[in-house]
């Protein structure tokens, strides 16, 4: 049977500031979903938040980039905005790009993650969510999932893994897409993914069946909107077990937590820390970044959980080097490499200082 998993997220205001979700407006986003579902429209739902990110987690029998169910999430998400608005919720409506939908929600501010599938006998998967990063914060845990022995055994002692997977890259800047093979083309596949800014991973197929193994959100708000629209607070989903890397492999990547982009303004480098869903409430400075894992059995496409996967006493001391990480990040103040490149930062007084400057700057002699 044929099973469509998508998840579509919107910041649609912040409690309190940016580091929140309101439970209001996650109880009408039920509500709206719970109707779809009585409806026929979906098979099953559940809804959560990562910080100030609403999160509709839908499974239908619809295929990917089906009007009607992006429908359904714009719809939510507009209610949500005005429920924001009367509790006058910090940047109500702040994803929402555009004011009216024409058919797909791509492009139009929220981000999202769909895959269909036939589903296996049993089918475990893990969908994370991340708040106060961008879309390339996926490409060095995908890596180590699908590509790095040192991380996912699986890949050197289980027959049915050992031909490795293949990753779609998309160049968020250009709009184009490329795809690698590993482990023949890790050099090749590393030049791109290790510059998160400009190349995403989009998604990772099994070599041997070709099934989907992993896709992700790589929508970029600021080029969406070509001005500073919040970051992009992606998403992934991740298929476990059999072919696919063990739960537990799949998890393994966030005992390390990488420095990625967001943070503060969307302008710094900071520590990806693993949290619960309760936890994921980013505070200091804003941040630092944060990532929570839902993990699901499927039935039938009903979602049968979830398990708070990032919430387990093994992933403490991830906590606790991230907010070491955090100190000497933020020791830095408004240098780099805490700070962001000038071309990469969200906000910048930059123009308006240079105007102040003109006739300042005089050739140097050389
Ligand atoms: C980062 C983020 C926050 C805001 C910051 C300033 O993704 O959302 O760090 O950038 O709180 O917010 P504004 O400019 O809305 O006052
Ligand atoms: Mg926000
Ligand atoms: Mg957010």
């Amino acid at each position: 049977m044929n099973i469509t998993l998508s998840l579509i997220k919107a910041d649609i205001g912040g409690y309190v500031g940016h580091s929140e979700s309101h439970p209001d407006v996650l109880a009408q986003a039920r509500d709206s979903l719970k109707k779809a579902k009585t409806e026929g429209l979906l098979v099953d739902f559940y809804v959560t938040k990562c910080g100030d990110d609403l999160q509709l987690i839908m499974t239908h029998k619809r295929g990917v980039d089906n009007k009607d169910i992006h429908e359904l999430a714009w719809n939510t998400f507009i209610s949500g905005t005005e429920l924001a608005k009367k509790l006058k919720l910090y940047g109500a409506g702040q994803d929402l790009l555009s004011d009216a939908f024409s058919g797909n929600v791509k492009g139009m501010g929220p981000g999202l993650a769909e895959m269909e599938i036939e589903e296996r006998p049993s089918e475990p998967v893990i969908i994370f969510m991340a708040d106060k990063t961008s879309s390339g914060a996926w490409n060095l845990p995908l890596y180590k999932m699908f590509a790095d022995p040192f991380n996912t055994i699986g890949l050197v002692i289980a027959p049915n893994m050992h031909n490795g997977f293949s990753f779609e890259v998309h160049d968020v800047k250009e709009h184009t897409k490329v795809k690698f093979n590993t482990p023949e083309e890790i050099y090749d596949l590393l030049i791109f993914i290790g510059a998160p800014s400009r190349y995403a991973v989009k998604a990772v197929y099994s070599r041997d069946t070709g099934e989907i193994a992993a896709v992700s959100s790589t929508q970029r708000l600021s080029l969406i909107a070509g001005r500073y629209v919040g970051k992009d607070d992606p998403v992934c989903i991740v298929r476990a077990q059999g072919i696919f890397p063990a739960v537990g492999e799949i998890l393994e990547p966030f005992t390390h937590p990488t420095l990625v982009e967001g943070w503060m303004r969307g302008s710094h480098h900071g520590p990806l820390m693993p949290v619960s869903v309760a936890d994921s409430t980013p505070s200091r400075f804003d941040g630092p970044p944060r990532v929570i894992a839902l993990g699901f059995q499927l039935a039938q496409g009903i979602l049968v959980g979830p398990r708070d996967m990032l919430a387990d006493k093994s992933f403490d001391n991830a906590r606790h080097q991230a907010n070491l990480a955090a100190d000497y990040m933020r020791s830095h103040g408004p240098f780099e490499p805490h700070r962001l490149p000038l071309e990469e930062m969200e906000y910048t007084t930059m123009p308006q200082i240079m105007k102040k400057l003109e006739g300042r700057f005089e050739p140097l002699e050389d």
